[in-house]
């Protein structure tokens, strides 16, 4: 489904003439932390969830942009594993957005040929939670335009520790030979699987680090940091994170990717 390189060449994005030439190279895939909607609200004297309500307005925004830029895979880290350690009330009202999310937007993702995924240890998710995410799966499953990914209760060591239990499990259940083992078939005990590995990751609100998120992935992922807190991202912050994309050479540890050289 994917083009085996890491970027596609699109000589007019979404139709926009307005930045052709400035996005000829748009990522595939996009994964975003997004970060600082806390301290969104502090600065505007309001209690954190209104931080973590306001967030959804950028997931819309932003997932409606991403389309529209023709990014194919859009990965959202919506909650980690170490989210669990807040209090009581938030983790409550940040299992909330899923289902808030989708009970509003549903119909225009459908619309709007969205495909919805999620990955993460589900099986701690509220099912209140599952159910609003796995309709939204199944009502999305045959579209085939933007895949917006969630990461849930996602940490990305656990799914390394995963992806290797299944291995040592496939070993000796003979499914998997372990002089076979290399870098592509671990790719395929990761989550992320059916999907290519994030071309650009962008975490927003300051913060300089991948908390956890897509260890395995992000090795060869170009890394985009913004001081934009994550209810004031907008579509303008997007473009200027995939502009700064198609301007870096990646080398993949090589001289020069054939096909990426600057002009
Ligand atoms: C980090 O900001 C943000 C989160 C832990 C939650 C992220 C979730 C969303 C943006 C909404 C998810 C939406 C859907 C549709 C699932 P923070 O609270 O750590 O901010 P701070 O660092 O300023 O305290």
């Amino acid at each position: 489904m994917f083009e085996k390189f890491s970027f596609i060449r699109t000589g007019k994005v979404g139709g926009q003439e307005r930045l052709a030439g400035s996005l000829q190279r748009v990522p595939v895939h996009v994964a975003i932390i997004m970060d600082g909607n806390g301290r969104w609200a502090k600065r505007r004297g309001l209690p954190r969830i209104a931080g973590h309500r306001e967030a959804l307005k950028t997931v819309k925004k932003v997932t409606n942009e991403a389309r529209r830029l023709g990014i194919k895979v859009l990965t959202l880290f919506a909650f980690s594993t170490e989210n669990w350690k807040r209090p009581k009330t938030e983790v409550e009202f940040l299992m909330k957005l899923p289902e808030q999310f989708l009970n509003s937007y549903l119909a225009e993702l459908i619309e709007n040929n969205i495909q919805v995924r999620a990955m993460g240890d589900l099986s701690l998710i509220p099912a209140h939670t599952m159910k609003a995410v796995n309709y939204a799966i199944d009502r999305t499953k045959n579209n085939n335009g933007l895949i917006l990914n969630f990461a849930l209760n996602y940490g990305g060591r656990s799914e390394i520790v995963q992806a290797v239990k299944t291995v040592v499990r496939d070993v000796q259940s003979d499914k998997l030979r372990s002089d076979t083992i290399d870098e592509d078939v671990l790719s395929k005990y990761m989550m992320s699987r059916a999907l290519p590995d994030p071309d650009l990751l962008i975490r927003t609100s300051g913060e300089i680090r991948l908390s956890n998120f897509m260890l395995w992935q992000l090795a060869y992922t170009e890394l985009f940091f913004t001081d934009v807190y994550w209810p004031d991202f907008n579509e303008g912050n997007l473009q200027e994170a995939v502009r700064e994309f198609a301007s870096r050479q990646r080398r993949y540890g090589g001289i020069v990717e054939k096909g990426s050289e600057k002009r």
